[in-house]
């Protein structure tokens, strides 16, 4: 939550490369945005409420000097309301310091007030301000400026990467991380940071990490970087295998519709470009570490994740016992660190998250490895902190994903779940070597189907659907098995861009209690292919129109009986039934996209929501 960008070269003006820069993180927060320059030994700010473009009118109107010291934010409100005074970056009361900053400054009261005793005045009710005037309070004691924010944050309890530039350093930027992502740039002309990598791409695709506790101070032809126990270190670089294109929208009205359109190339990226060997078998990629003896000595496997990501687990956890027999649970990473800590015993953790920076899956991850539990993960952000914490680790190789709501990385997702379901049923004799091949086979396959799911006809049904959702306040989806875990995201995937209200059900559980909704206002979208479940379904879908409930199923291209019980249908072409919620999930994710068209919506980037969660 919340971005970061700063800069510092040799010569010349970085300040547009700084927003252009901003503009790629505005999927982090987007409540206000603003930024600070160094120019001839004074700091001038810009700040605005809103979104990036509010700013940009504002630094238009009131521009701001050229400078090759920059920092940026853009904000998703913690502490105080977007306002313009509450917009980063911050300033210490004699305006020598400036910060920005993600995270959250958990003892920021106590301070506020020790500093406010000792003559500090605020103007802000945020966190960042006090961090300002406790990082001057420091430099005024005769600190170099790197010492200064390393004592002040000595002081401070909670999380933060942030990045800090004085007035009387002009050379300098100070940048510092604690459980909220920090990546530093390598430049020829200079340095930067980040809190993402997509922010710098059209910089350098060469970075470093901190870790929690480190600190840098960057200049632009040098840097110094201390541990957390402030002793000089020199970390590794990560060379990114994004390219500055993925971050663009590439003519797409959206990011989501460019998302949800590359996910044929997800297929080969995730799976068949470094997943499978010469022989055909699932080989995973270096970093994943874990032998067949390993895996087949794993008595049970659980799944944690959050949003979208934990859809994807549960359909982990299915795959996992229908290709290797090996039973699983999946938890809301969440509600894991509130369980009884039982005997982890011999089970693997799979941790799902895209952004690797999610707060509540990383908590759950360490509190895995705290009670001597193993963890793999399943991660698209390379050198993100579940990448880098993991004990094993498979990177889906999506690309940057920007839309606020997660399309292609959930089809990574659950590619590479159903990846490692083979590996280990080859692992336990499950499978034998031609069977794994087959159900590889099939996983290719599957992109020659996905022309159907693009064509014109289909694109019709599915804006058919969606223009009778833009008149309904409430909705129901069901599914069973297998479509249990897509109806759930169907259903987040509606209310998080459309803001209508919607629930994902197992089908089964219709009739204890949601059956009671149904009425001609409120219709159900059913996920009624033919697998293991259909016939079951089909009587569901009367039962909703025997309430006179309007019916969306999305069905196999041609099944009369469906078309005979539905009010619309929306067709996808027949495949493998595992690999079917690959199928399906894409007309939902569709569906879902215009209906939030229809309602006129902010798509990429929906009201009160962040790309990823980083705090708790
Ligand atoms: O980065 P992660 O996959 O860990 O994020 C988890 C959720 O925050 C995320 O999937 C969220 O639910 C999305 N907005 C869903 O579209």
């Amino acid at each position: 939550m919340c971005g970061i960008v700063a800069a510092v070269i040799s010569s010349g003006d970085i300040r547009a490369e700084v927003l252009a820069g901003l503009k790629t993180l505005e999927y982090r927060g987007y409540d206000s945005a603003g930024m600070a320059v160094l120019h001839q030994g004074e700091i001038s700010v810009r700040r605005k409420m809103g979104k990036i473009a509010n700013l940009e009118a504002e630094l238009d109107r009131n521009e701001l000097p050229p400078s090759g010291l920059v920092i940026a934010h853009t904000r998703w409100a913690t502490h105080g309301a977007p306002a313009d005074r509450n917009a980063h970056p911050h300033r210490d009361d004699k305006e020598r310091i400036v910060v920005v900053h993600n995270g959250i400054i958990e003892n920021f009261l106590e301070l506020r007030q020790r500093l406010a005793d000792a003559g500090h005045e605020f103007s802000t009710e945020t966190d960042t301000e006090v961090l300002a005037n406790l990082i001057a309070s420091h430099r005024n004691t005769g600190l170099e400026l790197h010492a200064a924010v390393r004592a002040a944050l000595k002081e401070v309890h909670g999380a933060y990467g942030l990045v800090v530039m004085s007035a009387d350093d002009p050379e300098q930027l100070i940048v510092a991380r604690m459980d909220s992502p920090l990546v530093i740039g390598l430049g020829d002309h200079g340095n930067y940071a980040a809190s993402d990598m997509p922010a710098l791409l059209h910089l350098t695709r060469d970075f470093l990490i901190l870790e929690n506790g480190e600190s840098a101070m960057l200049r632009a032809d040098s840097m110094e970087v201390l541990s957390a126990a402030g002793k000089p270190i020199q970390p590794k670089t990560l060379h990114c295998d994004w390219t500055p294109e993925q971050a663009e929208r590439g003519g797409y009205p959206h990011f989501m519709l460019k998302e949800i359109h590359e996910q044929p190339d997800v297929l080969a990226r995730t799976a068949f470009d470094r997943c499978v060997d010469k022989d055909g078998d699932v080989d995973f990629e270096e970093e994943f570490g874990l032998t067949d003896a390993e895996l087949a000595g794993f008595e049970r496997l659980r799944f944690m994740a959050m949003g979208t990501s934990l859809h994807a687990a549960m359909l982990g956890q299915k795959f996992l016992a229908e290709l290797a027999r090996l039973p699983g649970e999946t938890l809301n990473a969440s509600e894991f660190l509130y369980s009884a800590p039982l005997e982890e015993g011999n089970a693997l953790t799979v941790v799902v998250s895209q952004s690797g920076e999610t707060a509540d899956s990383l908590r759950a991850m360490r509190e895995v490895q705290r009670r001597g539990g193993r963890v793999l993960g399943i991660c698209n952000v390379q050198g993100s902190t579940l990448a880098r914490e993991a004990d094993h680790l498979i990177l889906t190789h999506c690309g940057p994903e920007i839309g606020v709501a997660s399309t292609k990385a959930f089809f990574g997702q659950v590619t590479a779940l159903y990846l490692l379901a083979i590996r280990l049923g080859r692992a336990r004799g499950v499978l034998n070597a031609n069977q794994g091949r087959e159900y590889l086979h099939d996983l290719r396959n599957l992109r020659h189907h996905f022309e159907a799911l693009f064509r014109q006809e289909s694109l019709d049904e599915i804006k058919q659907a969606a223009d009778f959702l833009t008149g309904v306040r409430s909705c129901l989806f069901l599914g069973r098995g297998l479509q249990h875990p897509v109806a759930l995201e169907g259903a987040l995937k509606l209310k998080e861009i459309s803001y209508l209200h919607a629930e994902g059900y197992p089908a089964g559980e219709m009739k204890h209690g949601p059956i009671a909704l149904i009425d001609e206002h409120f219709p159900v979208i059913a996920l009624s292919v033919k697998d293991r479940t259909y016939e079951k379904m089909l009587s569901n879908l009367e039962e909703v129109r025997a309430r006179g409930g309007k019916v969306i199923a999305i069905a196999n291209q041609g099944d009369e009986r469906v078309a005979a019980t539905a009010d619309y249908v929306i067709s996808v072409p027949e495949v493998p039934e595992l690999l079917s919620p690959l199928v399906t999930v894409v007309p939902l994710q569709l569906l879902s996209y215009e209906v939030a068209l229809g309602l006129g919506r902010d798509i990429d980037q929906p009201r009160n929501l962040a790309k990823s969660v980083t705090v708790e």
